[in-house]
Formats: structure tokens, C-alpha cells, sequence
């Protein structure tokens, strides 16, 4: 399946969906069309049968440059609170996604496009990505999650002085403070990122969905109150024709069939 909308396009090598996010004139970034067509394209996948997603931006400038500028400039301040609502619930929806998400960081990501890259599970860099919060020197917040999650993924001493700073930081950096899993040049990004998505895509898909579930839920958790709380999805995983084929073939010395996702 390929999807082509005015500002993305999605296509599906495989078990692995690829969606970009494509306003490359401006850097990639996030106005209503982006948030809203991002949305629509995601609620269409829901149900697909892919294993792993990659998201990235068009061109080799530009990951996300944030959220539009000159749209913002003229919003009020309900109309903003409508677009930090709707961008809210792409990043949810992202996060919530029933596979794993890899972002594959191209270039400049920045506010709302780090916002999306903290989304996904896991963030794999180019050697010349660049990665900001410019919001306080725009007069504004991040207004997409991003405070919380960075927070949450590099500690709160650092997601306050990027915040408060707006220093811009190269890949390496983001590599250092646990910003980005991995960092590639430009030219191999996509080949990397795939490559992993393969790697994902060739797991039991139960079990790689129910693993994001529960780490998602215990992130909303603290340590003691998780306890316990894999036993019912640990359970499930038990009725799967996959867990059987997989642990029959070990004990049998055998290798494994392709898993079927039954
Ligand atoms: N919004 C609107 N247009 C943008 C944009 C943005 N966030 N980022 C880049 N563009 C546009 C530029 O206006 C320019 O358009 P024109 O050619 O029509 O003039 C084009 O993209 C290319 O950009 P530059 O000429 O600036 O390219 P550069 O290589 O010199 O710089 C950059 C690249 C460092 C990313 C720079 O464009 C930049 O700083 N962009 C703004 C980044 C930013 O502040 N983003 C945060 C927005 S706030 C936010 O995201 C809030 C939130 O939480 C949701």
C-alpha cells in the first residue's frame, strides 16, 4: 500500500511501513495539514499488518523544523490551544501505536519535530542532524508533550537546560545524553533504520506489541505499583500459535518457522 497526501506519504516495504513526512520547502515543518494528515494516516494503519514503522522527512536538510512559524505567528490563543490538542493526539497516537515506531532523524529536528522523534520508540540519527527547543526564544513553550517526554528520555536536568537554553545540539551530543539510540551518516540512515525494522519485523508481532504495551504502561507507573503487572499479557502471549512453533523449535534443535502473527 502507498498513500501520497499533500504534506506525507506513506509506503510499506514488507512487514515495514515507511511514512514521511514531506514539506521539504519548509523544512519539513508541522502546520494543520501536517498535524491533521499525519493523524489521518496513522488511524488508517492501525489496523495493517505491519510490524514496525520508520517515520522520517523529505530531504537531507530537514527531519521536522518544528511546528510552522508563520502559520503560529497569526494564531490566537484558542486557535493555539486547538493546534497544540491536535498535535497532542498525533504524538499519543504515535506513542499508543500498536508496533514499534523508529525516527529516522535526517537533518534539523527541532521543537515539535524533537516532539515527534520522542514519540517513537526508538530514535536513530544522521551524522548532521540537529536537535532544538526554540520555543522560549519564540515566545512560547514546547506545545506537543515534548517538556514531559524529554524529560522522562534524558533526565530533568538536561530537558531544562535544552528547554531553557534553546541550545542547539549535533547528533553526538543527543547520542551522549541518551536523546538518540544510534547516529549514521546521511547515506546510510534509511539502510540502518530499516535494517532494525527488519530485525523487529522478524519477532513474534504479539509479542513485540504486547512488550510495547506494557513498557509503555509502566513508564506511567512507579517501580512497585508495576509489579505484576506483565502476568496477564505475559499469559496471552501463552495462547499464540507463534510461542508454540518458537519454543517447540528450540526444544526440538530445530530452526524457526517465519512467525505468522497468529
Ligand atoms: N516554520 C516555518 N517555516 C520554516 C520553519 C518553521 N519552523 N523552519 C524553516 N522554515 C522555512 C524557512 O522560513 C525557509 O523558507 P523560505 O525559503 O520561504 O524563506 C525555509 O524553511 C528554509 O529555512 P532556512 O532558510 O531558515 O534554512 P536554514 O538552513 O538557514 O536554517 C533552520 C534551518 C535552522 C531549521 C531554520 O529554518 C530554523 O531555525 N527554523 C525554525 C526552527 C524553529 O524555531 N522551530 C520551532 C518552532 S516552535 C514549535 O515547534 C512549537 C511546538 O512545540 C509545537
Amino acid at each position: 500500500m502507498t498513500l501520497t497526501m499533500n504534506t506525507i506519504t506513506y509506503e510499506k516495504q514488507g512487514f515495514i511501513g515507511i511514512l514521511t513526512i514531506n514539506r521539504p520547502k519548509a523544512m519539513n515543518a508541522f502546520n494543520n495539514e501536517v498535524v491533521t494528515e499525519v493523524y489521518v494516516c496513522l488511524e488508517s494503519l492501525v489496523k495493517t499488518d505491519i510490524r514496525c514503522l520508520i517515520v522520517t522527512g523529505a530531504g537531507d536538510k530537514a527531519f521536522v523544523a518544528g511546528a510552522d512559524i508563520r502559520e503560529m505567528q497569526h494564531l490566537n490563543p484558542s486557535e493555539a490551544a486547538a493546534f497544540s490538542r491536535a498535535g497532542n493526539a498525533v504524538m499519543a497516537l504515535l506513542e499508543d501505536f500498536p508496533v514499534p515506531i523508529i525516527a529516522a532523524i535526517n537533518g534539523y529536528a527541532m521543537g515539535g519535530g524533537c516532539e515527534l522523534a520522542l514519540s517513537c520508540d526508538i530514535r536513530i540519527a544522521s551524522e548532521n542532524a540537529v536537535f532544538a527547543f526554540p520555543e522560549v526564544g519564540l515566545g512560547i513553550i514546547p506545545g506537543f508533550g515534548g517538556a514531559q517526554r524529554l524529560a522522562r528520555i534524558i533526565g530533568i536536568g538536561n530537558a531544562k537546560e535544552l528547554i531553557y537554553t534553546t541550545n542547539r545540539i549535533t547528533a553526538q551530543d543527543a547520542l551522549r545524553v541518551g536523546l538518540v539510540n544510534a547516529v549514521h551518516p546521511q547515506e546510510q540512515l534509511i539502510d540502518k533504520c530499516m535494517e532494525m525494522a527488519e530485525k523487529i519485523a522478524a519477532n513474534a508481532p504479539t509479542a513485540v506489541r504486547v512488550a510495547k504495551d506494557v513498557i509503555n504502561k509502566s513508564m506511567g507507573m512507579e517501580l512497585h505499583q508495576s509489579y505484576g503487572l506483565e502476568v496477564l499479557p505475559f499469559s496471552a502471549c501463552f495462547l499464540t500459535n507463534d510461542r508454540r512453533m518458537a519454543m517447540d523449535a528450540f526444544v526440538e534443535k530445530r530452526p524457526k518457522d517465519a512467525f505468522s502473527g497468529t
